[in-house]
């Protein structure tokens, strides 16, 4: 591989927000028993800030690397459940019944990101049909008819940052989040939304980089690439019955996010 097209496969990667590149144990020999060759950046940020797109790229690593294949800029939806197959990336793949991809309008303007299926969706292979997802839908479809806004939970498109289930419903792992995470960023952009929802701390952190809790961040806008990216509360946090507040703080949020994309 020449220079030119080791720089077009590092900026595409790096514009899906991806920072790391595995080496493949095997194709090369190994210096040491090393995990991971970072090539774009030392820091662990899952989304790259635009700016720091403009800096200086590294030079290639002296040894050869096995690089994922550079995927079409406008490749579908259906070719990337394609390419994501039987995933078995990550370890999360031990424990799984279905890949959870997402559902709903591939060509939504707003798509919902939650933070990995639960019991129900692993059963079902669709994304908040469980408790968590029936008040989502409830939110979605409540809130838009209130403010006079004609949707349905149809017209917008869901999806998790990780496809499949955690063990024991535990918040996914920042490598297992890296991994699968590249999915959903080709998700978004495929689907190309006028704007995206991050419901809870891990949604936010995955698809806007910043790391503060969902606290200090729902009701801003924050941006994925050049998308706007609002982040509001998971609803399974608001299913706890003491959460009044965090749930009147979730409709504000919403209706925000409603107006915005549909007005
Ligand atoms: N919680 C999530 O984060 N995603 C689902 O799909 C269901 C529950
Ligand atoms: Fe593959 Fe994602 Fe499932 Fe991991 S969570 S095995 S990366 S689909």
């Amino acid at each position: 591989m020449n220079a030119d097209s080791l720089r077009q496969y590092l900026e595409f990667y790096q514009d899906l927000g991806i920072k790391t590149l595995y080496r493949r144990p095997g194709l090369v020999p190994e210096p040491a028993p090393a995990v991971a060759a970072p090539v774009a950046a030392a820091e662990p940020e899952i989304v790259t800030p635009r700016a720091a797109q403009a800096e200086p790229q590294p030079a290639p690593p002296p040894t050869a690397m096995e690089l994922p294949p550079l995927a079409p800029p406008d490749e579908t939806l259906l070719q990337i459940i394609q390419d994501l197959g039987e995933c078995t990336r990550c370890r999360l793949h031990t424990g799984r019944n279905k890949i959870v991809f997402g559902v709903g309008d591939p060509k939504a303007p707003l798509v919902f990101v939650g933070e990995g299926p639960g019991a129900d969706e692993d059963a079902q292979g669709i994304p908040f049909v469980g408790r968590a997802g029936q008040l989502l839908t409830q939110m979605i479809e409540g809130t838009a008819k209130k403010e006079g806004i004609e949707i349905l939970r149809k017209d917008i498109y869901i999806c998790n940052v990780v496809k499949c289930r955690p063990p024991e419903n535990r918040t996914p792992e920042p490598d297992e989040m890296e991994i699968c995470g590249q999915f959903l960023y080709r998700q978004l952009s495929a689907i190309r939304p006028k704007a995206i929802c991050a419901l809870g701390g891990t949604a936010a952190r995955a698809v806007t980089g910043h790391k503060e809790g969902v606290t200090k961040m729902r009701g801003k806008w924050f941006q994925w690439r050049d998308i706007p990216v609002m982040v509001t509360y998971h609803p399974s946090y608001l299913l706890r019955p003491y959460n009044q507040d965090a749930k009147r703080e979730a409709w504000e949020d919403l209706k925000k996010v409603l107006h915005f994309v549909y007005d």
